[in-house]
């Protein structure tokens, strides 16, 4: 697809976006889906912040990120409780962790879901460096809910929890680690947080990325979790945007050449072999996800095309799904997921982020 081809896109992608951002800040995961309608996700929050922000968006990412920081001040009688527990060896249960996604007015909401995931109390932090960094925003704005975040990683990033895919809470899980690792090292880097709480930041980055090398490969590649060989297509986060794995290293190629081998079909990448969610379709955003570990080796031929599948699974409305039906991994499942919550969320914003973001990046390199 031409750069002339995308524009469309990329103009109703920011569009979107901005227009369905709450006037408080938050970035709703999906406006129309059943399941996530009036819920916010620190997770998606913080790579739509980030893709938009990469497009040249200043306010809205910076709303958001004041909204996180919000959330994030508001919890932080149970932080203390957390950091205190676990510095006196006793953990809190898991259902004492903060939650994994929000109202818009920043509260739990009344709905369950698979609350405890750290994957996003790591994401918020690089996003607010990124941005911070890409538009000159004072990043000391930050700074009160940065330092709860820390400490709250570095009392408990050792402990298992659910995934990116809200899955599998006694794991602990390889992109899990490499969100909290590119947090930790952006809030120290950035100077969101400094002196000692930055020292220690540093080191606990250091150590997570020491279980991730030393437990956390297989096959010279990066892991879905501790101790299993099989990979799983968010792992391309820690080479592509996140930065955790360096472009140049074997581990960075053996892990991208894993999830194109066992993950993608045309330019289509599901989540993991495994999955039987909708069916278990191919993911736009992984698309995405996995043009951007492509584009920071160098490869931006592959980004390109993967970004093009990416853009083709939008509606004729330009809207962009979670995920697309054909090829899928587990049919018989799909129609048990329609009756639960209805058709695939569509548009979910983080997909249209990760287009624009994958945009941005390969624009960069032909500058
Ligand atoms: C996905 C999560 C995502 C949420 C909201 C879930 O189905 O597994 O990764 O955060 O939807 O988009």
């Amino acid at each position: 697809m031409t750069t002339t081809a995308l524009a469309p896109l990329l103009e109703t992608s920011r569009e979107l976006i901005t227009s369905l951002q709450d006037p408080g800040g938050a970035y709703p995961a999906s406006p129309t889906f059943s399941a996530y309608r009036g819920y916010c996700w620190f997770r998606d929050g913080a790579f739509i912040a980030d893709g938009v922000s990469s497009a040249g968006e200043v306010t809205s990412p910076s709303a958001f990120l004041d909204w996180c920081a919000g959330v994030v001040e508001s919890h932080r009688t149970p932080i203390e409780r957390v950091v205190a527990a676990a510095a006196a060896g006793e953990p809190v249960p898991q259902e004492q962790m903060l939650p994994t996604r929000f109202t818009m007015a920043g509260g739990p909401g009344a709905d369950e879901w698979w609350d405890f995931q750290l994957d996003g109390y790591g994401t918020w932090l690089w996003a607010a460096a990124e941005h911070a960094a890409r538009h000159g925003v004072d990043i000391s704005r930050w700074r009160t809910a940065g330092e709860l975040t820390v400490d709250y990683l570095l009392s408990s990033w050792q402990r298992p929890c659910y995934d990116w895919w809200e899955e599998h809470a006694e794991q602990v899980h390889v992109s899990t680690l490499g969100c909290i690792v590119a947090g930790l090292r952006a809030a120290a880097g950035s100077g969101l947080v400094t002196g000692t709480r930055a020292d220690a930041a540093h080191a606990g980055a250091e150590a997570a990325m020491d279980v991730i090398t030393s437990r956390g490969v297989a096959h010279g590649h990066v892991t879905k979790w501790l101790g299993t060989d099989a990979v799983d297509a968010s792992l391309a986060a820690l080479v592509g945007p996140l930065g955790v794995i360096e472009p140049a290293s074997e581990l960075a190629a053996a892990t991208i050449t894993a999830i194109e081998e066992q993950l993608c079909t045309d330019g289509g990448v599901y989540r993991f072999r495994a999955d039987t969610f909708y069916g278990g379709g191919r993911w736009p955003l992984l698309s995405c996800f996995l043009g951007l570990a492509h584009a920071r080796t160098g490869n931006s031929a592959r980004a390109g095309e993967l970004l093009d599948w990416a853009a083709r699974t939008a509606t004729t409305d330009g809207l962009l799904p979670e995920q697309v039906d054909g090829h899928l991994l587990a049919p018989h499942y799909r129609s048990e997921w329609i009756d639960r919550w209805g058709p695939v969320a569509t548009p979910l914003l983080w997909s249209h982020a990760m287009v624009l973001r994958l945009a941005a990046e390969l624009k960069e390199e032909n500058a």
